[in-house]
């Protein structure tokens, strides 16, 4: 995720709209029904809530929950979310969160993982795996490359980052950071892991990846 302001604080408020094309609708019926049961009387950590699409329905099903995300601007939509009062907020970046006194069980980042800079992987891996519990569940879900038919991108940074230009609701443009992870990224950025269980489902507009870390690591 980019650490400039890449134009999310001022399109959070109009944010649910991704959530709302009609052509995502069967995607997005079948997560809504899969993911929650996930984390079913699990202790999640979710990074990068953004306005709590997903908060809302993945902290009822869960025993606890923080959600992260750097916007205090997106937490104070997440928090009026229904169905999150178990929930507790932070301000953060993944790295910048303190090591937890008990660790999570099950973590979740939705449209998070395509926003992270390639140059950061590893460390905002190294810092989420440090957070969680020996044989702990991951799930990141992203934009299937069908997303970059409505915002092509447009050029490419010295590391490999690519870049879109979405128009903002004040009429001008933001520059955004957005990548299509490969499986063999993900099996490369996994590997000192040993993560097991590793699956990448690809449904038409969105991908699902999900693995777990090794029970003891
Ligand atoms: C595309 S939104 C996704 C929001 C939500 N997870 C969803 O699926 O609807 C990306 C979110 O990442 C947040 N973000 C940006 N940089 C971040 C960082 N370095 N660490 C954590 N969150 C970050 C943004 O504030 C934004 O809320």
């Amino acid at each position: 995720m980019n650490r400039d302001d890449d134009g999310y604080a001022e399109r959070v408020a109009f944010y649910d709209t991704v959530y709302e094309q009609p052509e995502r609708a069967l995607d997005l019926a079948w997560l809504r029904r899969w993911l929650p049961q996930q984390y079913f009387g699990r202790r999640v950590l979710e990074l990068a809530c953004g306005s709590g699409y997903w908060t809302q329905y993945l902290a009822p099903a869960a025993r606890a929950y923080l959600a992260l995300d750097v916007s205090p601007g997106a937490l104070a939509l997440a928090g009026q979310r229904p169905g999150v009062g178990g929930v507790a907020f932070a301000a953060a970046e993944i790295e910048a969160l303190p090591k937890p006194a008990e660790p999570f069980d099950a973590a979740f980042a939705g449209l998070w993982f395509s926003h992270l800079p390639r140059q950061r992987r590893e460390a905002a891996l190294a810092a989420l795996h440090g957070c969680l519990a020996p044989g702990a569940t991951v799930i990141l879900l992203d934009n299937s490359e069908i997303q970059g038919g409505q915002f092509p991108v447009m050029e490419y940074d010295e590391a490999g980052n690519g870049y879109q230009r979405r128009p903002r609701h004040d009429g001008g443009e933001s520059r955004v950071l957005k990548n299509f992870p490969t499986e063999a990224e993900f099996r490369i950025l996994l590997a000192p892991y040993g993560a097991a269980e590793m699956a990448l489902l690809r449904r038409e507009h969105f991908w699902l990846l999900r693995y777990c870390l090794p029970s003891r690591h």
